[in-house]
Protein backbone atom coordinates (compact mmCIF):
# COMPACT_ATOMS: atom_id res chain seq x y z
CA UNK A 1 0.00 0.00 0.00
CA UNK A 2 0.88 3.75 -0.45
CA UNK A 3 0.84 5.67 2.24
CA UNK A 4 -1.54 8.09 0.99
CA UNK A 5 -4.26 5.11 -0.28
CA UNK A 6 -4.96 5.05 3.39
CA UNK A 7 -6.47 8.65 3.14
CA UNK A 8 -8.61 7.51 0.36
CA UNK A 9 -9.52 4.48 2.25
CA UNK A 10 -10.43 6.71 5.33
CA UNK A 11 -13.05 8.77 3.31
CA UNK A 12 -14.24 5.86 1.33
CA UNK A 13 -14.95 4.44 4.95
CA UNK A 14 -16.61 7.55 6.16
CA UNK A 15 -18.47 8.25 3.01
CA UNK A 16 -19.93 5.44 1.20
CA UNK A 17 -23.40 4.39 1.37
CA UNK A 18 -25.44 1.42 0.41
CA UNK A 19 -26.55 1.23 -3.03
CA UNK A 20 -23.69 4.21 -4.07
CA UNK A 21 -21.82 3.83 -7.20
CA UNK A 22 -18.49 4.83 -7.25
CA UNK A 23 -16.50 6.15 -10.51
CA UNK A 24 -12.50 5.28 -10.75
CA UNK A 25 -11.41 7.76 -13.41
CA UNK A 26 -7.84 6.07 -14.69
CA UNK A 27 -8.78 3.84 -12.21
CA UNK A 28 -6.22 0.77 -14.22
CA UNK A 29 -7.60 -2.69 -13.58
CA UNK A 30 -9.27 -1.68 -10.98
CA UNK A 31 -6.63 -1.44 -8.32
CA UNK A 32 -8.72 0.67 -5.99
CA UNK A 33 -11.36 -1.51 -6.20
CA UNK A 34 -9.19 -4.50 -5.24
CA UNK A 35 -7.77 -2.32 -2.26
CA UNK A 36 -11.58 -1.35 -0.76
CA UNK A 37 -12.56 -5.05 -1.44
CA UNK A 38 -9.47 -6.30 0.79
CA UNK A 39 -10.68 -3.80 4.04
CA UNK A 40 -14.20 -4.61 3.38
CA UNK A 41 -15.54 -1.25 2.57
CA UNK A 42 -17.62 -2.60 -0.45
CA UNK A 43 -20.94 -4.07 -0.03
CA UNK A 44 -22.85 -5.94 -2.89
CA UNK A 45 -25.61 -2.83 -2.99
CA UNK A 46 -22.68 -0.48 -4.51
CA UNK A 47 -21.31 -0.58 -7.81
CA UNK A 48 -17.42 0.46 -8.85
CA UNK A 49 -17.14 1.67 -12.54
CA UNK A 50 -13.47 2.50 -13.90
CA UNK A 51 -12.63 4.45 -16.62
CA UNK A 52 -9.67 4.07 -18.25
CA UNK A 53 -7.79 3.87 -21.64
CA UNK A 54 -9.42 1.14 -24.34
CA UNK A 55 -5.95 -1.21 -23.51
CA UNK A 56 -6.46 -0.66 -19.63
CA UNK A 57 -9.90 -1.76 -19.77
CA UNK A 58 -9.40 -4.29 -21.35
CA UNK A 59 -6.96 -5.83 -19.04
CA UNK A 60 -9.04 -4.95 -15.86
CA UNK A 61 -12.31 -6.58 -17.76
CA UNK A 62 -10.20 -9.65 -18.20
CA UNK A 63 -8.64 -9.62 -14.79
CA UNK A 64 -12.43 -9.24 -13.07
CA UNK A 65 -14.01 -11.98 -15.22
CA UNK A 66 -11.16 -14.31 -14.14
CA UNK A 67 -11.37 -13.14 -10.21
CA UNK A 68 -15.48 -13.48 -10.97
CA UNK A 69 -15.65 -9.82 -9.22
CA UNK A 70 -18.93 -8.34 -8.35
CA UNK A 71 -19.82 -5.23 -8.93
CA UNK A 72 -17.45 -3.37 -10.79
CA UNK A 73 -17.63 -2.60 -14.76
CA UNK A 74 -15.23 -0.97 -17.21
CA UNK A 75 -15.70 1.84 -19.46
CA UNK A 76 -13.52 4.10 -21.75
CA UNK A 77 -15.62 7.46 -21.62
CA UNK A 78 -16.78 9.33 -19.50
CA UNK A 79 -19.56 10.69 -20.75
CA UNK A 80 -21.32 7.28 -20.92
CA UNK A 81 -20.43 6.44 -17.05
CA UNK A 82 -23.55 5.85 -14.37
CA UNK A 83 -23.98 8.67 -12.44
CA UNK A 84 -21.62 8.41 -9.24
CA UNK A 85 -22.10 9.91 -5.85
CA UNK A 86 -18.26 9.19 -5.19
CA UNK A 87 -15.71 9.84 -7.56
CA UNK A 88 -12.23 8.93 -7.31
CA UNK A 89 -9.50 10.42 -9.56
CA UNK A 90 -6.23 8.69 -8.41
CA UNK A 91 -3.12 10.05 -10.20
CA UNK A 92 -5.02 10.19 -13.08
CA UNK A 93 -5.41 13.71 -13.99
CA UNK A 94 -2.11 14.71 -14.80
CA UNK A 95 -2.07 12.90 -17.65
CA UNK A 96 -5.16 14.08 -18.97
CA UNK A 97 -4.76 16.52 -22.20
CA UNK A 98 -7.24 19.01 -20.39
CA UNK A 99 -8.77 17.88 -17.28
CA UNK A 100 -9.16 21.49 -16.22
CA UNK A 101 -11.56 22.58 -18.98
CA UNK A 102 -9.45 24.96 -20.42
CA UNK A 103 -10.27 24.38 -24.29
CA UNK A 104 -13.57 22.39 -23.77
CA UNK A 105 -15.03 20.19 -21.10
CA UNK A 106 -12.82 19.47 -18.10
CA UNK A 107 -13.11 16.13 -16.29
CA UNK A 108 -15.92 17.12 -14.24
CA UNK A 109 -18.06 18.13 -17.21
CA UNK A 110 -18.50 15.71 -18.97
CA UNK A 111 -20.38 13.54 -16.15
CA UNK A 112 -24.14 13.18 -16.83
CA UNK A 113 -24.21 14.55 -12.95
CA UNK A 114 -22.07 16.05 -10.84
CA UNK A 115 -20.64 13.13 -7.85
CA UNK A 116 -21.37 14.87 -4.07
CA UNK A 117 -17.25 13.90 -3.63
CA UNK A 118 -14.80 13.81 -5.47
CA UNK A 119 -11.38 12.00 -4.09
CA UNK A 120 -8.49 13.34 -6.03
CA UNK A 121 -5.34 11.81 -4.91
CA UNK A 122 -1.27 11.74 -6.21
CA UNK A 123 -1.06 14.88 -8.07
CA UNK A 124 1.46 16.97 -8.73
CA UNK A 125 0.42 21.10 -7.36
CA UNK A 126 2.61 24.37 -6.71
CA UNK A 127 1.73 27.67 -6.61
CA UNK A 128 4.08 28.42 -9.94
CA UNK A 129 2.03 28.67 -13.36
CA UNK A 130 0.73 25.59 -15.11
CA UNK A 131 3.69 23.58 -16.10
CA UNK A 132 4.06 20.66 -18.33
CA UNK A 133 7.02 18.28 -18.39
CA UNK A 134 7.44 14.64 -19.43
CA UNK A 135 7.32 10.96 -17.59
CA UNK A 136 9.82 8.95 -18.75
CA UNK A 137 9.05 5.00 -18.66
CA UNK A 138 11.82 2.34 -20.54
CA UNK A 139 10.56 2.63 -23.64
CA UNK A 140 7.83 5.62 -24.02
CA UNK A 141 7.54 8.83 -22.20
CA UNK A 142 3.75 11.16 -21.92
CA UNK A 143 3.13 14.29 -20.99
CA UNK A 144 2.91 15.06 -17.51
CA UNK A 145 1.13 18.13 -15.84
CA UNK A 146 2.15 20.11 -12.92
CA UNK A 147 -1.42 22.02 -11.68
CA UNK A 148 -1.00 25.69 -10.45
CA UNK A 149 -2.80 25.49 -6.90
CA UNK A 150 -5.29 28.44 -7.48
CA UNK A 151 -6.61 27.47 -10.93
CA UNK A 152 -7.26 23.78 -9.43
CA UNK A 153 -8.83 24.90 -6.66
CA UNK A 154 -10.74 27.42 -9.34
CA UNK A 155 -12.01 24.90 -11.06
CA UNK A 156 -13.57 23.06 -8.22
CA UNK A 157 -14.78 26.03 -6.70
CA UNK A 158 -16.68 27.46 -10.11
CA UNK A 159 -18.34 24.02 -10.09
CA UNK A 160 -19.81 23.86 -6.56
CA UNK A 161 -17.10 21.89 -4.40
CA UNK A 162 -15.57 23.09 -1.28
CA UNK A 163 -12.21 21.30 -1.11
CA UNK A 164 -12.96 19.51 3.01
CA UNK A 165 -9.89 17.79 3.58
CA UNK A 166 -6.11 17.68 1.84
CA UNK A 167 -3.07 15.84 2.39
CA UNK A 168 0.48 15.24 1.06
CA UNK A 169 1.82 12.28 -0.57
CA UNK A 170 5.19 11.92 0.66
CA UNK A 171 5.53 8.69 -1.52
CA UNK A 172 6.07 10.68 -4.93
CA UNK A 173 7.77 12.87 -5.63
CA UNK A 174 9.46 15.36 -9.12
CA UNK A 175 12.90 15.34 -9.70
CA UNK A 176 13.07 17.02 -13.73
CA UNK A 177 16.28 16.67 -14.65
CA UNK A 178 18.53 19.67 -15.28
CA UNK A 179 16.04 21.73 -13.51
CA UNK A 180 16.36 21.73 -9.92
CA UNK A 181 13.68 24.83 -9.68
CA UNK A 182 11.24 22.33 -10.70
CA UNK A 183 10.90 19.86 -7.83
CA UNK A 184 8.39 18.76 -5.68
CA UNK A 185 9.46 17.29 -2.38
CA UNK A 186 5.27 15.72 -2.45
CA UNK A 187 2.56 15.15 -4.18
CA UNK A 188 -1.08 15.77 -2.86
CA UNK A 189 -4.64 14.68 -2.76
CA UNK A 190 -7.56 16.37 -1.33
CA UNK A 191 -11.66 15.55 -1.02
CA UNK A 192 -13.86 18.00 -2.77
CA UNK A 193 -17.25 18.00 -1.33
CA UNK A 194 -20.59 19.56 -3.42
CA UNK A 195 -22.40 21.17 -0.42
CA UNK A 196 -20.85 23.05 2.02
CA UNK A 197 -23.58 22.02 4.69
CA UNK A 198 -22.42 18.18 3.80
CA UNK A 199 -18.68 19.00 3.78
CA UNK A 200 -19.09 20.35 7.26
CA UNK A 201 -20.63 17.24 8.37
CA UNK A 202 -17.81 15.07 7.25
CA UNK A 203 -14.54 17.72 7.74
CA UNK A 204 -14.03 21.29 8.80
CA UNK A 205 -12.71 22.98 6.08
CA UNK A 206 -10.11 25.17 6.59
CA UNK A 207 -10.36 28.78 6.61
CA UNK A 208 -9.23 30.77 3.44
CA UNK A 209 -6.28 32.30 5.13
CA UNK A 210 -4.83 29.34 6.26
CA UNK A 211 -5.23 26.97 3.19
CA UNK A 212 -2.82 28.77 1.00
CA UNK A 213 0.24 28.83 3.47
CA UNK A 214 -0.58 24.75 3.74
CA UNK A 215 -1.04 22.20 0.82
CA UNK A 216 -4.16 22.65 -1.01
CA UNK A 217 -7.05 22.82 0.93
C1 LIG B 1 -0.48 6.27 -12.57
S1 LIG B 1 -1.84 5.32 -13.12
C2 LIG B 1 -2.88 5.36 -11.66
C3 LIG B 1 -3.67 4.10 -11.52
C4 LIG B 1 -4.51 3.99 -10.25
N1 LIG B 1 -5.57 4.98 -10.22
C5 LIG B 1 -3.64 4.10 -9.01
O1 LIG B 1 -3.84 5.02 -8.23
O2 LIG B 1 -2.76 3.27 -8.85
C6 LIG B 1 -2.68 6.45 -14.20
C7 LIG B 1 -3.88 5.85 -14.88
O3 LIG B 1 -4.57 6.89 -15.58
C8 LIG B 1 -4.97 6.37 -16.84
N2 LIG B 1 -5.23 7.49 -17.77
C9 LIG B 1 -4.33 8.32 -18.35
N3 LIG B 1 -4.95 9.21 -19.14
C10 LIG B 1 -6.27 8.94 -19.05
C11 LIG B 1 -7.43 9.51 -19.65
N4 LIG B 1 -7.35 10.53 -20.50
N5 LIG B 1 -8.64 8.97 -19.33
C12 LIG B 1 -8.74 7.93 -18.48
N6 LIG B 1 -7.67 7.35 -17.88
C13 LIG B 1 -6.46 7.84 -18.17
C14 LIG B 1 -3.82 5.47 -17.24
O4 LIG B 1 -4.16 4.56 -18.25
C15 LIG B 1 -3.52 4.78 -15.91
O5 LIG B 1 -4.30 3.64 -15.71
Amino acid sequence: MQASQFAVLLWLSKLLKPDMTILDLGGAGGVFYEISKHHNLLTDSQHWHVVDMPRMVELGRKRHAKLKSTGISFGTKLGAAPASDIMLALGCIQYMRDPLGQSGPGFLDELEKAPDYVIVNKIPVWNKPDAWTSQGFITTACPYRIFNRNRLEDYFGARGYTIASSWHVPELDLRVPFHPECSLDHFEGFLATRDAREASAVATPLPASRRRKRHLA
